[in-house]
């Protein structure tokens, strides 16, 4: 399926998604909030990466950030100012729980606790997630997500969480993207904590699915015990692995792919198994995932809704530059191949039809109801004399990929929202403040937040959706 290219970016009604459809914008505590040391926070292993020379781009960090901790009313303003109807953001756990274990610290609650309030005052649902990375740094300090205590941790603090703010919150996603923490982080370097070891990324993705099924437990069993409606869920970055030819070197990159990208987080969170050849793979280069009696069936505790983060799907061949099929130390090769595509300023190809392909695929092979929890775009944005931000590039990237939904509901997809990632201009990580992603551009000088175009447009868009006359 190729969708029409642009011709004009005027709002328009997307058809085929209801009025009912879930609208959100999405953030995370570490990107946003600022703050870092302040009523009790102590450091993540994000403040400690940002220390590291060569770590983040400009030696950024998230100190000061969008600031939302001292203006988060403003922030909510502006977020009802889009019309959208869920606020999707996380909750830092060294404000909550400051040593990783223990008592909750108030004044950390007592924020979120305001923040859903405030959003609840102007009709519009919080959507928390629990882990968006910032692990305590303690707990890495006492061997971080490749040690199986981290998984209790993560459970107990879900559960204080839970206890002060599930009456004001219905929606819960235990972790964002663990294939980011566990093989970014531990595995290549790239995130904090920084460690290049992949045996320990392989034993971090199974305490992070671990800790996810003891949180799942936790928080079903208080929210039947006090009779609050929940949904659930867990939050994955999934692409799409198309091989570049169809041989069976290129078919076999592709399983490998799928393998360590997919299935090994969706087989045992769907049907409390780990993939054979996977396991087959890892057992090649000495990795072992480290299952202990019971720890399937806690982490297949069943979930309510699939978050999907999705950015780009990507072709994979068997065969290196040189046309080997094995590097030196005999192990299979699995290689990304550049298309020809748009890119986005990440340097990532532009792909929405593999957006309804990846959909379609996960309704037949997983069957859960899905929302798009991440979409979006980074540009490098200009500012127009008027003081207007016309990024038609991003408008035109939400509309493609907002469109692909439809398209996959239209083939069976059971798809029920869509969040823009993101609300604002943040912290990207590695990348620092280089690229933005917001559809509200901060001013890091001033604070100062300005709707881009492709927020207006994402505004109308929704409005018209929801068949409202008035745009607003
Ligand atoms: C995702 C992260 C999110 C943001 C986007 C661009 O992997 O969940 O925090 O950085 O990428």
């Amino acid at each position: 399926m190729t969708l029409t290219p642009v011709q004009a970016l005027a709002p328009a009604a997307v058809t085929g998604l209801p009025a009912d459809f879930r609208w959100g914008v999405a953030t995370s505590s570490y990107q946003i909030e600022g703050a870092a040391a302040e009523d009790g926070r102590t450091p993540s292993i994000w403040d400690t990466f940002c220390r590291v020379p060569g770590a983040v781009h400009q030696r950024e960090h998230g100190d000061v950030a969008c600031d939302h901790y001292h203006r988060m009313p403003e922030d909510v303003e502006l977020i009802s100012s889009l019309g959208v109807d869920t606020y999707r953001f996380s909750l830092a756990w060294p404000r909550i729980q400051p040593h990783g274990r223990g008592p909750a610290n108030q004044k950390g609650l007592d924020f979120y606790k305001r923040l859903a309030d405030e959003l609840r005052a102007k009709g519009i649902t919080p959507w928390i997630t629990l882990y968006h990375w910032d692990l305590p740094q303690e707990l890495e300090d006492a061997g971080g997500w490749p040690v199986r205590d981290t998984a209790y941790r993560f459970a107990e603090y879900a559960e204080l969480a839970y206890e002060a703010l599930g009456d004001r919150v219905e929606h819960w996603t235990t972790l964002n993207e663990p294939w980011c923490s566990a093989m970014l982080g531990y595995a290549y370097g790239l995130h904090a904590p920084g460690r290049r070891h992949f045996g320990d990324g392989i034993r971090a993705v199974h305490h992070l699915l671990l800790g996810h099924g003891l949180a799942a437990q936790r928080i079903r069993a208080a929210a039947e015990a006090k009779g609050n409606p929940l949904e659930l869920g867990i939050t994955l970055n999934l692409g799409t692995a198309t091989p570049e030819t169809g041989s069976e070197a290129d078919l076999a990159a592709v399983r490998r792919a799928d393998g360590l990208g997919t299935r090994i987080y969706l087989d045992p969170l769907v049907r409390g198994v780990y993939p054979a050849d996977v396991l087959a793979d890892l057992d090649q280069v000495g990795a072992r995932v480290p299952v202990e009696a019971g720890d399937l069936d806690i982490i297949a505790t069943p979930i309510d809704v699939l978050g999907v983060n999705f950015y780009r799907g990507a072709v994979f061949s068997g065969v290196d530059e040189r046309g080997a099929t094995t590097d030196a130390d005999g192990v299979p090769v699995t290689r990304t191949v550049e298309r020809d595509l748009p890119r986005t300023a990440m340097d990532w190809e532009i792909t929405p039809t593999e957006l309804t392909d990846l959909l379609v695929r996960l309704q037949r092979d997983y069957a859960l109801p899905t929302v798009i929890t991440e979409n979006g775009a980074a540009f490098d944005d200009t500012v127009a004399a008027d003081g207007s931000v016309p990024d038609a590039d991003r408008t035109a990237y939400l509309r493609d990929h907002i469109a692909a939904v439809a398209a996959a509901r239209a083939q069976g997809a059971d798809v029920r929202g869509y969040f823009a990632w993101s609300l604002m201009d943040n912290f990207e990580w590695a990348y620092g403040y280089d690229k933005r992603f917001g559809i509200v551009r901060v001013d890091y000088d001033t604070q100062e937040r300005t709707l881009k175009d492709s927020a207006k447009w994402y505004r109308d868009t929704i409005a018209l959706t929801r068949g409202e006359t008035n745009a607003g």
